[in-house]
């Protein structure tokens, strides 16, 4: 593990704990959970995000009101609004109280067949909603077995990740499609070199100003593993899925930062 020092090597960012709850939970149930992250966010030294399903976010906002937790979409249509069945548009979770939308998970990438450039029309509706996006990527585990990763991820960086996105604050996710829900990570060396890529990539394509776009990991992130992987320098913060549902583990992986 690195000593506490070298996070220095990223000034100016505060780190940033988010939740993905996808698609688990009941109304009642997100509420509570949204509860006792709003209870305990005073105390912790990041800040927080938690991304419910769609029909949640109005009653996670109103719950999260007035407290340091911001609440996020987990998706949105690359059109403001229109005949687009079951879809919803950046304004519309704007209006239910969101201020972030996950975007390019490789989970909506898998399943709905979304493109680099899908998620690059995304992102400029959410920008243009006053969103915060937070676009994934990662590789599979072909790709990294092939020596591809690195190349895969600058290339998911540069086709979704439009003009304006590091100026509005945009946050990119490192999420390995094989450590997703598997319980498995990259070894401590590899996030930091992946890391240590993607800063100078977006360096590189928008300027020093990315130097503070604020680079989570996610993956198999749980209360174990974090303060290791959130001591690594170039990691500003994590995204979480399975540890997110569970309001100690959560809220315990925000303290890692910390110790971190
Ligand atoms: P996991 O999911 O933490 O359950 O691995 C991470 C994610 O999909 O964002």
């Amino acid at each position: 593990m690195l000593p506490a020092e070298e996070k220095l090597m990223t000034p100016g960012i505060r780190p940033l704990i988010a939740g993905n709850w996808k698609m688990n939970g009941s109304w009642r149930g997100s509420r509570r959970l949204a509860d006792a992250v709003r209870d305990a966010a005073p105390g912790l030294p990041c800040d927080l995000l938690v991304c419910p399903p769609f029909l949640h976010i109005q009653p996670v906002a109103a719950t999260l009101l007035g407290s340091r937790v911001a609440v996020g979409g987990q998706d949105c249509h690359h059109k403001p609004h229109g005949a687009h069945t079951g879809d919803i548009g950046a304004v519309m979770l704007r209006d239910a109280g969101a201020t972030h939308v996950i975007l390019g998970h490789s989970e909506r990438r898998a399943d709905h067949g979304e493109s680099n450039e899908l998620v690059a029309r995304k992102c400029e509706a959410a920008l243009a909603a006053g969103l915060i996006p937070l676009i994934c990527v990662g590789e599979t585990l072909a790709e990294r077995e092939a020596g591809r990763a690195t190349a895969v991820v600058e290339a998911q960086l540069d086709g979704s990740l439009p003009l304006g996105f590091v100026t509005s604050g945009g946050i990119v996710a490192y999420e390995p499609v094989w450590a997703i829900g598997t319980g498995r990570t990259p070894t401590e060396e590899d996030i930091a070199a992946m890391h240590h890529a993607m800063r100078q990539a977006l360096v590189m394509a928008f300027g020093p100003t990315a130097r503070t776009t604020r680079l989570l990991y996610g993956g198999s992130v749980k209360p174990s593993n974090a303060e290791a992987i959130l001591a690594l320098p170039e990691v500003d913060g994590a995204l979480l899925g399975g540890a997110s549902l569970v309001a100690e583990d959560f809220l315990a992986i925000a303290r890692a930062m910390e110790a971190g």
